[in-house]
């Protein structure tokens, strides 16, 4: 099983996957999250540099639906020596979707079939895709797979969910099938792989899955990849490690890996405010895996000041080591 880190802008930054890498790994491949600009602005083309890239598998993402802006983007990563791109058309954000791109763009299959035609006859790169099911209903979802089915698709990635659904509606592992049935190209599955149960359902339902996109699971449980390569280890290989379960705030994993993000924000951004909306965000994941007192995590995001949230950090890690 191939196992992907989700693109999630602002939270999967090539500070974050870096990072990652160094404390948990168990990662095949990073997505980032997408760019969309065709001069790249300083914080796309920061999150893209191969410099800043240098242990990482990495896929970037594009984000439009003008075929010369996706191929100038696709030029420009084919100049820094990436071998793949990734077009997202899962994006559900408002001012996106207005736009007719992210999953706005599936509201118009003739046009995203002239555009797929276009891209994929002159990209100097292969593509994959990152979809979600349609827009309201899964009647869409069986006419985008047989659109899907006239690409040359290096490997579509579902999001088993309508534009409608946004993130909180249940992904249809159905339509996950029904993707293994129509198409040949390499699949991925993406949408509430939290934990082991959610995964054994994926491949109750979906045997012949190969690969699965991780998300603000593997946010709020960073072990999430280790802990399900363990338990393909032990059906595969009767291998007995049994001990891999998730780690609390006071490991000494997780504070290596939050000091470090902390450490490279406060390098990367000016003033104590970007830094710390940075880290406020992370702990709201974080806080749902971790047995957290509900006060410390208030207190948490009331900080204004760097001292003043490294102090309270220090305090709740030691109360739970
Ligand atoms: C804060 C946030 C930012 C996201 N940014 C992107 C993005 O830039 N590109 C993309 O394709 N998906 C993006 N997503 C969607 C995720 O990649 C993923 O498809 C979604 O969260 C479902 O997977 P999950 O249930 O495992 O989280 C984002 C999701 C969240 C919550």
């Amino acid at each position: 099983m191939k196992i992907y880190l989700a693109p999630m802008e602002g939270i999967t930054t090539y500070i974050y996957r870096n990072a990652y890498q160094k404390y948990y790994g168990g990662i095949d491949i990073y997505y980032t999250p997408f760019v969309a600009n065709r001069k790249l602005k300083s914080r796309e083309l920061a999150d893209v540099l191969p410099d800043n890239n240098k242990v990482l598998s990495i896929v970037p993402q594009i984000l439009t639906n003008q075929t010369d802006v996706f191929l100038e983007i696709t030029s420009q990563l084919y100049d820094m020596g990436y071998n793949e791109v990734n077009l997202n058309l899962g994006c559900p954000s408002g001012t996106v979707v207005a736009k007719h791109r992210g999953a706005g763009f599936l509201n118009d299959q003739r046009e995203l079939e002239k555009f797929l035609d276009i891209i994929y006859e002159k990209s100097p790169l292969p593509i994959s895709i990152k979809t979600r099911l349609g827009i309201d209903s899964l009647y869409e979802w069986e006419d985008l797979l047989v659109m899907y089915k006239k690409f040359p698709i290096k490997e579509l990635i579902v999001h088993a969910r309508t534009l409608n659904q946004g993130y909180n509606g249940t992904p249809s592992l159905d339509a996950f099938h029904m993707a293994q049935d129509i198409l040949s190209c390499p699949l991925c599955y993406n949408g509430d792989i939290i934990d082991i149960t959610s995964y054994k359902k994926l491949i109750a339902i979906c045997p012949d899955t190969k690969a699965v996109m991780l998300g603000r699971g593997a946010i709020a449980n960073p072990m999430l990849p280790q802990i399900l390569i363990a338990d393909n280890l032990l059906h595969d290989n009767n291998n007995t490690n049994t001990n891999l379960t998730a780690k609390t705030t006071g490991s000494d994993t997780f504070i290596s890996f939050h000091d470090e993000l902390l450490e490279r924000y406060r390098e990367y951004m000016s003033g104590d405010q970007p830094v710390l909306y940075k880290m406020k965000e992370l702990w709201t994941f974080w806080s749902q895996n971790m047995n957290i007192d509900k006060k410390a995590l208030k207190k948490i995001k009331k900080a204004q000041s760097l001292n003043v949230y490294q102090h309270i950090v220090n305090e709740l890690i030691l109360s739970n080591s």
